[in-house]
Parts: C-alpha cells; structure tokens; sequence
C-alpha cells in the first residue's frame, strides 16, 4: 500500500494519476489550494477505494507554508513512497511581455515554488532512501518558443533541476521521475486552440505516469509521440526558428 503526496492535487492529471493509485488502496496526502475541490477529491478517492485521504491548503507562492506543511505531511503518512509535484499556471505570455512582474510571478508560480518544495522534499527522501519524486514539467521547456518562453523558462529550469536531483538521489536509492507532457484537455489548457489530434485525455496521461513510476523511468514523455516531436523542433535551425510561429 503507497503513502502519497500530491502537490497541487486539483490539477486534472494529478487527479487522474491519483485515481490510478485509489484503486490499489493507497493512502493520501494533498495539498492545494481550494478547499472545495480538496474535500470534493477526497471523497472521490475514498469512494474509490483510498484507505486514507488527509489533506490541507497549500498556496505553493507562500513559501514560508512549505515547511509546516511538508512536515505535516510526512507526519500523518509516516513515510512518502510517491510525492507527485502538480500545481502549475499557464499564464499570459503576452502580460508577461508588458510586465516584468507578471513574469516573475509566473516564475515564482512554476518554477520558484517548485524548486523550494523539491529542495525539502529531496531532504526528506535521502533520509528515507527509498520512494519517488514525480515531477511534472513540460515539453515547453525542451526549446523556447515565442508564444510561451515565461512558461518554458520556468520549465526549462523545472527539468535542470530535476536532472541534477537525478544524479544526487540516485546515490540514496531515490528515484527522480521528470514528466513532460505534451498538449493535455485540462483546466489549463481551456479555450486555446490545439489541433485535437495532439490533445491527450488526463487518464491516459496518468496511466503513463502510473507505468513510469512503477517502472523507475527517468523521463517520460507523455504522450510517447512528443520525445520525436520535440527532437524535431530542437533540431530546427536556429534562423528557421526564429521565424516559424511557433
Ligand atoms: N495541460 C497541458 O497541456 C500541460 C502540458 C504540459 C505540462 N502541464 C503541466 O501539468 C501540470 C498540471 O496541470 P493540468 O494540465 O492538470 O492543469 P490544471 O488542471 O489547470 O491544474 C493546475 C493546478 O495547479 C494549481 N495551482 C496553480 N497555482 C497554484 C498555487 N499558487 N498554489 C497551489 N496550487 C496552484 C491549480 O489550483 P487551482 O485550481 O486552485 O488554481 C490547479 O489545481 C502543471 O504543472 C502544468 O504546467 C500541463
């Protein structure tokens, strides 16, 4: 039975995964920051075959909360087997032009907050010397692309981060599982226009988190189709790039 942490448990994938898990009757721990739809999942999960479902409001930009938190956490679930980093913003690239502030609040939102949480958490992990640290970052963090580099600014530095944690909790027998998904039907994603053939469902995405976990994956593309995607716009060269509307 899995003792999970789910940060930025309302996200629609994070839900999905956490579906995944309910149903082998694993224990909970969420954190987010709508109460409502906490106690809405909670309940869902437990109808779903959850042992335990604990929860409490995270803000993930208030990060003087992080410790308290954390440590609340890992005191109700004994030790974390999983802990699933979710929460994320896709903010407006064009107000991040106009204003330096929007731009860093996006940072603080996508990358900032996350690397504060992953810092602690990797210190709980290496003490336990087991479990996973689920990462999700993006595929828009591979290459920056005029219609989103705030957001694959943040990702970008997201998947470093990661990299490097990697390497130093491979030594403490920790895995650092970084997930970049493609285009997914979430919240998130609402209103954009995407060709609908590079749209993923939540729970197929989540089912490649499931495997990846299992499996001790370093990184998963999810979708797979998006590692081939993504080497063909990395390889795209530079004075075509520039010019492509991407
Ligand atoms: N959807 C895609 O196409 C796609 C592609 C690549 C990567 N991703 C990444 O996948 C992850 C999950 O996103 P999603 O697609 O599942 O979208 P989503 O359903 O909109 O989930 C985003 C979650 O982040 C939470 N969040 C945002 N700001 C927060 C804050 N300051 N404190 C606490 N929680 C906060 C939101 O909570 P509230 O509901 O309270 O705002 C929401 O639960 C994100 O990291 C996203 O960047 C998504």
């Amino acid at each position: 039975m899995k003792k999970i942490l789910i940060i930025g448990a309302t996200s629609a994938i994070a839900e999905a995964t956490a579906r995944c898990y309910a149903k082998e009757g694993a224990m909970f721990y969420l954190l987010a920051r709508n109460e409502e739809r906490l106690a809405s999942l909670a309940s869902d999960l437990k109808i779903r075959g959850a042992l335990s479902v604990d929860y409490s409001l995270l803000d993930v930009k208030e990060r003087a909360n992080h410790e308290q938190e954390l440590l609340r956490a890992k005191d109700t679930l004994g030790n974390i087997d999983i802990a699933l980093v979710a929460h994320g913003t896709l903010g407006n690239q064009g107000a991040c032009e106009e204003d330096p502030e929007v731009a860093l609040l996006e940072l603080e939102t996508n990358a900032f907050s996350t690397i504060a949480l992953l810092t602690r958490l990797a210190n709980i992990f290496e003490k336990q010397s087991h479990g996973t640290l689920a990462v999700i970052s993006s595929v828009a963090g591979d290459r920056g692309r005029a219609s989103n580099y705030v957001y694959g600014t943040a990702k970008a530095a997201v998947t470093t981060f990661c990299e490097g944690l990697q390497a130093r909790m491979f030594k403490s027998g920790v895995h650092v599982l970084i997930i970049k998904p493609g285009l997914v039907a979430t919240p998130m994603t609402e209103g954009l226009s995407m060709p609908a053939f590079l749209v993923a469902e939540p729970a197929l995405i989540a089912a490649d988190i499931f495997r990846a976990i299992e499996k001790k994956i370093d990184v998963l593309y999810t979708p797979w189709f998006w590692k081939y995607i993504m080497i063909g716009i990395i390889h795209i060269p530079a004075t075509l790039f520039k010019k492509a509307n991407l």
